[in-house]
């Protein structure tokens, strides 16, 4: 599925340019160490974010495509605000992930991008099911996911290696049928 583009009421997925705008807001995720603190990797700098969004747009040209990485915009502005996962596993699972930029942290933003998320496992990709990972401390994370449905399956042991330690994961899922989604998502290959 390419390009794609799904809208929430206040926030939009699609897909990453090779604009400087977007790898700049990709840096502005990366490389804040608050941001990345129970992400399995440090702070990124530019030249990474560059790499990145070169993987990203390779990824987005492959067929068949199993990685999407997308660039979450807030509707108003058009300002890109955060970054969203979604890998396909085997016929019907999907594995997703989400960043979003400190500033637009505590607003309700991370539980639309989840939806959004679902919105294109579920109804775009016609995923069964959907897992995310997360550490422990990720409190804010698991409560997303909570707002959004997922129930904790449960823990995955040493299942990360970062800095030479090994960190356990918080496994949450949700099942196509459990999925609520809110009013106001659209799907649409642009
Ligand atoms: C996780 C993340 C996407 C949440 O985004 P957000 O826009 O703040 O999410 P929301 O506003 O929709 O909801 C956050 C919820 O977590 C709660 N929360 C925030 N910090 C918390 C903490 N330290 N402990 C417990 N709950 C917390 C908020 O109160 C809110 O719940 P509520 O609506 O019941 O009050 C954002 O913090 C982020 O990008 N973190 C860095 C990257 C990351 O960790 N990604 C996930 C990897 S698994």
């Amino acid at each position: 599925m390419h390009p794609v583009q799904i809208r929430g009421p206040r926030l939009a997925l699609r897909e990453f340019t090779a604009a400087d705008t977007d790898t700049d807001a990709l840096q502005g995720i990366f490389g804040d160490p608050e941001t990345v603190l129970h992400l399995p990797f440090g702070t990124r700098d530019r030249a990474t974010c560059e790499q990145l969004v070169a993987g990203y747009l390779k990824d987005a040209a492959t067929t068949p495509r199993t990685a999407y990485a997308l660039a979450v915009e807030r509707r108003d502005t058009g300002e890109v605000v955060g970054t969203a996962y979604l890998w396909t596993s085997g016929e019907h699972a999907g594995v997703i992930g989400y960043a979003l930029h400190r500033g637009s942290w505590g607003r309700g933003l991370g539980s639309e991008t989840v939806h959004l998320l679902c919105a294109l496992g579920f109804r775009g990709l016609g995923r069964h099911r959907l897992t995310a990972d997360r550490e422990p401390l990720n409190e804010a994370s698991g409560r997303v996911l909570e707002k959004a449905g997922f129930t904790v399956e449960g823990y995955a042991r040493e299942n990360v290696l970062v800095d030479g330690e090994w960190h356990d994961s918080v496994r949450h899922a949700l099942l196509e049928y459990e999925w609520q989604p809110p009013e106001g998502i659209t799907l649409a290959e642009a």
